[in-house]
């Protein structure tokens, strides 16, 4: 019997346990730490685990001997996880900590780049305000601040002109803003254009592209407001006609698994290529190790082949196109999340609804900050509290993915906002406009 151990606790690793649980191989799942959501999914157990204590994960790993492990986020991959594990003969899909760098440092990742001649905007790193100021000289208009390390989704500010991005440059190197992160920034020119998420799965040399599908990052309808992890996605063939994916794959992915190759660190697992098609041509705003969230969620509603086989497959660097098949349906998923996120929430409200939303045709509502409440915490834990007397609460910013397929994408976003609206939490928050591009694109 095929074990596999999914690291994470979002609406992400709800879509891979999920999918990972339909394979025909008939696996144990286990999750760590899961949340309420994925320890509701038949034949899936949830560990206690604080999502970066190697360590004590290589403790849990050696007593399951999972057959496979999946890692949903960046942390533990920054953290060498997968090193880890290869040294302990483990097999583990994701990239080493010497591949991640491409996440872990947009200083690295852009003058990676450079080096290999992959279209990203005009940028400079830098590591004081001197730099800064050097850099400013030649931008104008709209200018991009990003701090170099993981930040969370807070680290990249749009400013509205060259006094706010220096301003923004100081607070970040001064260490005040994002501590160690920001101890060097990048300063990168304003691209204009429609996002793409163009995520490829290799195994070091070979590589497949995933359905195409675009994340709605901002807060509020219409695309305004701070910056989120993502509020919504959804994936349709239109996103990407079979001219610009070769294009992709020939002037993005493919220099990118090669130029890593080249630079000995060997890049397996998935790399999200998150995309701005511009005016003159698609232009790369970030490099992702791992899968998007909530990207993740409508592209594996999407796929029809044994996801278990294909992550077995990359991290045994043997990958084959031919593992991938693809609904022609269009999927979408809308995040609900507590209300004030991103910025202070509450958490501990109860959910409602669940059962009646999940009655819905073709939709699959995913957890991402969901607990049982009589353990406060995670699942594994309510010992004495059957499921039924204990209540689903929220525990976080994004709650649940509420996830649909339909012929068409206005069907899949109209069953999407049928389900949603049979869910309750106080405060709860979602953008009514997911796919709004794509609607008007089509009228
Ligand atoms: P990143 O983490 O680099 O992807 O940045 C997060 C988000 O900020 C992106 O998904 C874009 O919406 C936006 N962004 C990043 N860089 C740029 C840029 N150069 N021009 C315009 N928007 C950007
Ligand atoms: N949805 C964007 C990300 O996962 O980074």
């Amino acid at each position: 019997m095929m074990k596999i151990l999914v690291l994470g606790s979002g609406g992400r690793e709800h879509a891979l346990v999920w999918k990972l649980a339909q394979s025909p191989r008939a696996p144990t799942i286990y999750c760590a730490p899961g949340n309420g959501g994925i320890a509701a999914e038949p034949g899936v157990e949830c560990l206690a685990w604080d999502g970066k204590d190697i360590e004590a994960l290589l403790g849990i790993a050696s007593k399951l001997a999972p057959d496979l492990t999946v890692v949903g986020p960046e942390l533990p991959l920054t953290l060498g996880v997968v090193d880890e594990f290869q040294k302990r003969g483990l097999r583990i899909f994701g990239p080493t900590q010497r591949a991640a760098r491409l996440e872990a440092s947009k200083a690295f990742a852009k003058e990676f780049m450079r080096r290999h001649n992959i279209p990203t905007g005009h940028y400079a790193v830098c590591a004081s305000e001197k730099d800064v100021s050097d850099a400013l000289v030649h931008l104008h208009g709209r200018i991009v601040v990003k701090a170099d390390g993981l930040a969370a989704g807070k680290g990249v500010v749009i400013a509205e002109n060259r006094d706010e991005a220096a301003a923004v440059a100081k607070e970040m190197l001064s260490g005040a803003m994002l501590g160690a992160a920001g101890a060097s920034v990048v300063i990168e020119e304003f691209l204009d254009g429609e996002e793409l998420s163009f995520l490829v799965v290799s195994d070091g040399e070979r590589l497949v592209p995933l359905a195409p599908a675009q994340d709605h990052k901002r807060i509020g309808e219409g695309d305004t407001g701070a910056n989120t992890g993502g509020m919504g996605a959804y994936s349709i063939d239109a996103l990407l006609d079979p001219q610009m994916r070769e294009w992709l794959l020939h002037h993005v992915a493919r220099p990118v698994i090669a130029g890593m190759k080249q630079e000995e660190a060997e890049y397996r697992g998935v790399l999200y290529c998150g995309l701005m098609m511009t005016a003159r041509g698609p232009q790369v705003l970030e490099f992702n190790c791992r899968f998007g969230d909530p990207e993740t969620q409508p592209i594996l509603l999407r796929l029809e082949s044994d996801l278990a086989e294909i992550f077995t497959a990359a991290a045994d660097g043997r990958l084959r196109e031919e593992e991938f098949t693809w609904s022609k349906e269009a999927t979408a998923c809308v995040v609900i999340a507590s209300g004030g996120y991103p910025g202070a929430y509450e958490v501990g409200k109860p959910i409602r609804g669940l059962d009646e939303a999940a009655l819905v045709q073709g939709v699959k509502v995913f957890h991402a900050g969901t607990a049982r409440s009589s353990a406060g915490v995670l699942a594994g834990n309510d010992e004495g509290v059957s499921p039924s007397q204990s209540r689903l609460v929220t525990s976080g910013g994004r709650i649940l993915g509420v996830t649909a397929r339909g012929a068409s994408l206005e069907q899949a976003l109209s069953r999407a906002y049928e389900a949603a609206g049979k869910i309750h939490f106080d405060g709860m928050y979602f953008r009514k406009d997911i796919g709004h591009r794509a609607m008007k694109a089509n009228a």
